[in-house]
C-alpha cells in the first residue's frame, strides 16, 4: 500500500471484533516501531503487549470504556525518561517525541496490517503504572487497543482538518 493510501484510510477504530490477532502482525508492528528515529538514535522507548485476560482488564481499569474493552490486545507506548536525549542548550526532553514518532509507526502499522486502533492518551497514569508494574525510568505516554475492525458498526466520522493555508504558511 501506498503511505499516503495508508495515512488516508487510517482513522480512530472504536469497533473490534474479538478474534485473536495473529503474533506475526503484532511482530510486524513492533518491527516498525523499532525502525522509528529518534535525538541520536538512543530509541528511549518500550512497549508493553498486552494480551492476558488478567492484565488486560488491569489496562481497561486506567480507562475505562466499553468500546476500549473489546479490543484483544494492547500496546502500551512508554518513553523511557532516562535514556531520552536532553538538548543542552535548555534542557528540552526528547522523549515525549521520539515515543510519539515510534507510537504513530504503531498506529500506521496497524492500519497497514488490515486491523484497527486508536491513539489512547487520556488514562490514568498512576494506575496503569502501577497495575503494569512499570519501572521509575519509565513512562506510559499511549496506549492503543488493536484489534480487528467490526466493519458493521465502525464508521469512519467525518475527517475534519484544517485547511493547509490555515496551517503552513510559504515563505
Ligand atoms: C495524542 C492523542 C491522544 C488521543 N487520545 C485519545 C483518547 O484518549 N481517547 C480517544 O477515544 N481518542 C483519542 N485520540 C484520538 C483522536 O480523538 C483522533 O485521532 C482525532 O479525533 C482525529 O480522528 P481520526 O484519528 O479518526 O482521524 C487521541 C489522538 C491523539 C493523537
Amino acid at each position: 500500500m501506498d503511505l499516503k493510501d495508508i495515512i488516508n484510510e487510517r482513522y480512530s477504530v472504536r469497533d473490534y471484533l474479538p478474534q485473536k490477532v495473529e503474533e506475526s502482525k503484532i511482530k510486524y508492528i513492533l518491527e516498525c516501531a523499532q525502525l522509528a528515529p529518534s535525538a541520536c538514535n538512543l530509541q528511549p522507548w518500550y512497549f508493553y503487549v498486552i494480551e492476558s485476560e488478567e492484565l488486560r482488564s488491569k489496562v481497561c481499569e486506567a480507562y475505562n470504556r466499553e468500546w476500549f474493552k473489546k479490543a484483544p490486545v494492547y500496546i502500551v507506548v512508554c518513553k523511557d525518561t532516562v535514556q531520552s536525549w536532553k538538548r543542552a542548550s535548555d534542557g528540552m526532553d526528547s522523549g515525549d517525541i521520539d515515543a510519539a514518532i515510534a507510537a504513530q509507526h504503531i498506529c500506521l502499522a496497524v492500519h497497514d496490517a488490515g486491523l484497527g486502533t486508536c491513539w489512547v492518551c487520556n488514562f490514568d497514569l498512576p494506575s496503569l503504572t502501577k497495575s503494569l508494574d512499570i519501572p521509575q525510568n519509565r513512562e506510559a505516554i499511549a496506549i492503543f487497543p488493536i484489534g480487528y475492525v467490526d466493519k458493521e458498526k465502525s464508521k469512519i466520522l467525518e475527517r475534519k482538518r484544517k485547511p493547509i493555508n490555515e496551517i503552513s504558511e510559504w515563505r
